[in-house]
């Protein structure tokens, strides 16, 4: 991760062949659109939901009067799983294939539209048939089986409110968010594989709710049906397995009325603070968002598209980009259960083989590990079926589109690097692919729609500064469940609340393209994945030896971003590093989840401060990523730096 994006001067223009079939096919034809979006936003936006189903008709597109409480197509009614899945049925594209999902073990399915349509449905009576209903809050925990996509598209056939949590959290994590969301029930799996190893996820989850009086139900569903199931306890009258409680129930399933604002789903995602934040989107704008952001910057073409996002649905790519907006546009996609290096590392690019894939998204992070793992993994599989790469998450490297480019692209895909947010909802920044050259690093520009700037704090436009969004747009965060202060005073603190914060700094260069610099708040970005500080530094105090911790991000050759842990421990506390450490990492493991280990963990007397007590993180960066000091003027003493840098290095 050497290399810098502003240096970067090369520009991939789109081939003519590509280009020429694409929906949006010039420069000028995406100058245009974006024109037309920004000077009337709800003529542009009415326009693009009027391709779709609605069951009433909005009265007014965007609503403006409770900002930044906006509101989309107020009045309108519809259901996001009729234009998942009925429109294509009623457009005679039952029989296409909606998901090629591959087992890690080597198990595979073929859902087509059909299928999918029967096993919503059958999945949402048996919900009902459970007591549940309208406007509940339902827990998701499943690994990346069909089943994962099949209960989140039931949730909202009936109007549930679906809170899918990533099932690499831990037993902790699935319990704050059940209490936040006062989830009646969750729908788990008895097991799953990560590398060959079993994951008992039902497990997992009685441990997490165990303390939690809103679950009346937990739905289990069987990973292999045919086997005996991964072993397991049961609550009797509490626990039920899915294929004995949809047994006998009807495959057809009316769409619940939805008006445009009612809540579609919760995620929960990490700030600034030890408290993840529930993220609520709402049903009509993020609809309309998804679908359209999925056709134009992935340039679907349902008829011959194979497409492929190897995220997890348990993270916001994963509800946008394989579950809501691909769906919408009835094209044909692959699921993956596992690990990319299982069982070997050539994993991803046999599938892409095995099922022609046209369209791969992925992590940055996922493309370092695979230029790690060596080019003959790659070389060795026919990837000539791809026309179209993206990349999600965090900033990538040149180096790394370089190689994803010829490696992965045989340099004639484009590669689209879309930069949003569990927030946005949907892509913001991104190059449309036959229309935006592309430049290696750069998320390029505005979606359609999309006001966006770079400006200083006082709302000036500048070269370098702080990411602003400055008109609503559809697929936005409609609050924090439950904190609609906490929503005003994260996004909307600075530029007197006109426009919106995203917590991200970047650069405009000077073809107006945007480069994403990293946040710019206490939010670490590893393997994608956004770890608050703060959260690992409560987690830290609740040790009996430590007094405090400051954890910060650094540079991580594979993850982009690493954790650092400075921990200070209590005067005559027992134990040793070694010991601390380990049971430190345990407690992370426990309270969030494995992948926000910190790659070090450093223990000192005392923490570089200003005389005020703050504790100057920078320096911390500073010494973790051996530069010369910055200012220490301010420090309260000076000494403490030289003794931790020894620390750091030891
Ligand atoms: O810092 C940005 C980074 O990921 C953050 C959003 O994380 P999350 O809500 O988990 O959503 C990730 C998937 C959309 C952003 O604030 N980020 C996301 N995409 C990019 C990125 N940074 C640079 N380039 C990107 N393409």
């Amino acid at each position: 991760m050497s290399d810098t994006p502003v240096a970067e001067n090369r520009l991939f223009e789109p081939t003519a062949d590509f280009a020429s079939k694409a929906h949006v096919p010039s420069l000028e034809a995406y100058k245009e659109l974006h024109a037309r979006s920004l000077a009337d936003p709800e003529k542009f936006w009415g326009e693009i939901a009027s391709e779709l189903t609605w069951l009433k008709p909005w009265d007014k597109v965007l609503d403006e009067s409770e900002a930044p409480f906006y509101k989309w197509f107020t009045g309108g009614q519809t259901n996001i799983t009729l234009n998942c899945i009925d429109r294509h049925i009623q457009a005679g594209n039952g029989d296409r294939v909606a998901i090629y999902w591959e087992g890690e073990p080597g198990d595979s399915k073929v859902l087509t539209y059909q299928d999918v349509h029967d096993e919503v449905c059958r999945f949402a009576n048996t919900l009902k048939k459970l007591g549940l209903d309208k406007g509940d809050s339902i827990a998701i925990y499943l690994p990346m089986i069909p089943e994962l996509a099949i209960a989140t598209l039931a949730c909202a056939r009936i109007g549930a409110v679906h809170s899918v949590i990533f099932a690499g959290f831990s037993a902790e994590s699935i319990k704050d968010r059940v209490l936040d969301a006062s989830s009646k029930a969750v729908i788990t799996a008895d097991g799953t594989y990560r590398r060959g190893k079993e994951l008992l996820l039902k497990n997992i989850v009685d441990e997490g709710v165990a303390d939690c009086p809103c679950i009346e139900k937990v739905l289990v569903v069987q990973r292999h049906p045919e086997k005996e199931p991964f072993a397991h306890d049961w609550k009797e009258g509490r626990d039920f397995w899915y294929h004995e409680a949809a047994e006998g129930v009807d495959s057809v399933c009316e769409a619940e009325p939805m008006d445009a604002e009612d809540m579609l789903f919760l995620l929960y995602t990490s700030g600034s603070t030890g408290k993840p934040k529930g993220i609520m989107h709402t049903t009509g704008g993020y609809m309309v968002y998804t679908y359209l952001t999925s056709k134009l910057t992935f340039d679907l073409k349902p008829e011959s598209d194979v497409y492929w996002c190897t995220a997890d649905v348990g993270w916001i790519t994963g509800h946008s980009y394989i579950v809501y907006g691909p769906m919408q546009n009835g094209v044909t996609q692959v699921m993956y259960e596992g690990a990319p290096n299982w069982p070997g590392e050539d994993r991803f690019w046999e599938i892409v083989e095995k099922y022609k894939v046209t369209i791969f998204y992925t992590a940055p992070t996922a493309i370092r590990a695979f230029m790690k793992w060596g080019d003959q993994h790659v070389t060795k599989h026919d990837l000539s079926s791809l026309r179209l790469l993206g990349t999600v998450g965090e900033p990538i490297n040149p180096e790394a589109w370089m190689w994803y480019h010829k490696l992965i692209g045989s340099e004639k895909c484009p590669i689209v690097d879309t930069w949003w947010q569990t927030e946005t909802g949907g892509h913001m920044l991104t190059p449309i692919p036959g229309a935006i050259a592309t430049k290696p690093g750069s998320a390029t520009v505005p979606f359609p729609g999309i006001d966006a700037a770079v400006l200083d704090e006082e709302g000036n436009e500048c070269e370098r500064g702080i990411l602003a969004i400055r008109k609503p747009w559809p697929s936005m965060l409609r609050g924090i469940y439950g904190d609609p202060e906490r929503y005003k005073s994260t996004y909307w603190c600075k530029w007197g609340g006109k426009y919106y914060f995203p917590g991200d700094g970047a650069i405009k260069d000077e073809h107006d393209y945007f480069w994403i610099t990293g946040r710019v708040d206490d939010v670490v970005n590893v393997s994608g994945h956004r770890i608050g500080t703060a959260e690992l530094e409560s987690v830290f105090v609740e040790h009996p030896s430590v007094a405090e911790s400051a954890v910060i991000g650094v540079p991580h050759e594979i993850k982009g971003q690493g954790l650092v842990a400075f921990v200070i421990t209590r005067t005559g506390a027992e134990g040793d590093e070694d010991t601390w450490r380990k049971e430190l990492t345990a407690m992370v493991d426990k309270k969030i989840g494995k992948f926000a280990r910190p790659e070090k963990i450093v223990f000192s007397n005392d923490l570089p401060k200003t005389r005020s007590g703050k504790i100057m993180r920078r320096l911390l960066r500073d010494i973790a990523e051996d530069r010369p000091l910055g200012n220490v003027t301010t420090l309260a003493d000076p000494s403490v730096v030289d003794s931790l840098k020894a620390k750091y290095k030891g």
